[in-house]
């Protein structure tokens, strides 16, 4: 059993760079799921109905979100309904949308728990609680689970890594938007890496146009950032999982740019 999950998935060139990469990727790897994270694909805020249906038929099977679920309204309108897309589980009773689903290919089954991380992010309900209990209630159905915590802070994901070893299939980071060098295999058997890094372009500041975050930097002064133009750089990880036991064998890092389609 074989899972691509990508990172963040940053404005039209992030949405382009995947339409580029995701064959290529397909034909080397073959993976049985394939989960992006969208928080960023509109613009770098959010995303829309017309977006998720592009990357569906691109192949995906689920998306994961973060901070920026709620930027584009358009999304309270197909939220409740769209079972394949998940917000952070931990945001607050009552939010729209799901924290976790299962999606499914031919007959397999993969659980994706969505969470956030609350250092440096806005409040939210305890992620490691929330973890507990979803993935005891996932289990239940799968032994395949994917948990996307979409944190800024190292320990707190490390912290994740190690609260769920063993419990489930892989914990990967997002949020930060540059891929981290420290993927492995944890000692009871879950794939884990800080930050699995973005999709998007490679010349701006995280994906936005450098001018004017620099100008916020130097000055202190409120800017507007957009998403920036130009050549793209694209990140993922390639897990494998044991079919007997749900557990991780394997972690790859998949990094690649329009220069250079493929290097590790
Ligand atoms: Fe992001
Ligand atoms: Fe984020």
């Amino acid at each position: 059993m074989k899972i691509l999950f990508i990172g963040d998935i940053v404005g039209a060139v992030g949405r382009n760079a995947l339409k580029i990469c995701l064959p290529k990727l397909k034909l080397k790897y073959n993976p049985h799921f394939i989960i992006v994270n969208g928080e960023n694909a509109a613009a770098g805020r959010g995303i829309n109905s017309s977006i998720v249906k592009e990357f569906f038929d691109m192949g995906v099977h689920g998306i994961t979100m973060g901070n920026h679920t709620w930027d584009q309204k358009e999304i309270f309108d197909f939220i409740d309904q769209e079972e394949r897309l998940i917000r952070p589980a931990n945001f607050p009773k009552g939010t729209p949308g799901r924290g976790h689903t299962i999606v499914k290919v031919k007959d397999q089954e993969l659980a994706l728990i969505n969470l956030q991380g609350r250092t440096f992010l806005p409040p939210s309900d305890c992620p490691f609680e929330k973890a507990d209990e979803l993935v005891e209630q996932v289990k239940k159905k799968t032994k395949y689970v994917l948990v996307d915590f979409h944190a800024e802070a190292t320990s707190e994901k490390l912290a994740m890594g190690w609260h769920l070893d063993g419990r489930v299939s892989m914990v990967v980071g997002t949020h930060t938007h540059v891929q981290t060098n420290d993927a492995r295999v944890l000692p009871q058997g879950t794939a884990y890496v800080t930050d699995v890094g973005m999709v998007g372009p490679m010349d701006g500041i995280l994906g936005m146009e450098r001018t004017a975050v620099l100008h916020k930097f130097k000055t202190g002064l409120p800017a507007r950032f957009v998403v920036d133009e130009g050549k793209w750089h694209f990140h993922a990880v390639v897990v494998h999982l044991d079919p007997a036991t749900g557990l991780a064998k394997k972690i790859e890092l998949v990094r690649m740019d329009e220069d250079q389609l493929m290097f590790e």
